[in-house]
């Protein structure tokens, strides 16, 4: 384990870059490490609703640019441009979750049907999530970004900047990736993109509000 000031350190070092050096790439084995900390990231009742999509293609890069404003820098500069789909069909009677809690929980038949129950009551009456698709929609995003933040900490840890990107037109670019064959429109959404580089530019300083107005304790 790391001692905290190397880990305050990342965290000043992250920002949102947003023009990455197009000469410079990411080591394999540290991009694997990044995507790697997003895999092993924790997700509501362990159903990791995500897919990381590398898009490295310069021509689909190019084609995104039109529908992602918040990328314009990014997009032809990042040495890796992610983008994270969601599952469409996290209810808990679709086949995704008990195919989930079969094969990849590995959990017995009893041990099952207590996950679903509890599952079901989570999403009909602790949280409400049944009454709108995009109620179910953005839970499952915000597990995303629990991805998201981490890989984005992995990067800064080893060096590695990043920008998150929410600067695109959820429609346009989910067709797009549609047409491309890379999003299975049934069954999944673009959540949020990034992109992962080096810095060109230095850092602009951090505006952030302090800490005794983020902060009450309760004690
Ligand atoms: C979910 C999310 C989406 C964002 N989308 C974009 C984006 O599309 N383009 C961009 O340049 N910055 C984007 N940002 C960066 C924020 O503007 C930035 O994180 C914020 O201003 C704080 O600055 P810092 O990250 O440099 O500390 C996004 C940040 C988050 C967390």
């Amino acid at each position: 384990m790391i001692g905290k000031d190397e880990i305050l350190a990342a965290f000043r070092f992250r920002h949102a870059c947003k023009q990455m050096d197009p000469e410079r790439e990411i080591p394999d084995d540290e991009f694997a490490a990044i995507l790697e900390a997003g895999r092993l990231s924790p997700s509501s009742f362990g159903y990791e609703p995500w897919h990381f999509l590398v898009i490295q293609n310069p021509v689909l890069r190019e084609k995104l640019k039109a529908v992602a404003w918040g990328a314009q820098g990014t997009l032809p500069t990042a040495s890796h441009f992610l983008a994270i789909l969601v599952r469409k069909d996290m209810r808990f009677d679709q086949p995704y979750v008990d195919g989930y809690n079969r094969s990849v929980a590995k959990l017995a038949d009893e041990a099952r049907a207590g996950r679903e129950a509890r599952f079901r009551n989570f999403q009909e009456h602790d949280h409400r999530l049944l009454a709108d698709s995009r109620y179910l929609l953005d839970w499952a995003g915000k597990q995303t970004y629990i991805a998201l933040a981490n890989m984005l900490t992995a990067a800064a840890l080893m060096g590695v900047d990043s920008c998150p990107v929410e600067g695109f037109h959820r429609e346009k670019t989910e067709a797009l990736l549609a047409e491309e064959g890379l999003l299975e429109r049934e069954t999944w959404s673009l959540s949020v993109m990034a992109a992962f580089g080096y810095r060109v530019n230095p850092q602009p300083a951090k505006t952030r509000r302090p800490m005794t107005e983020v902060v009450s304790w309760v004690r």
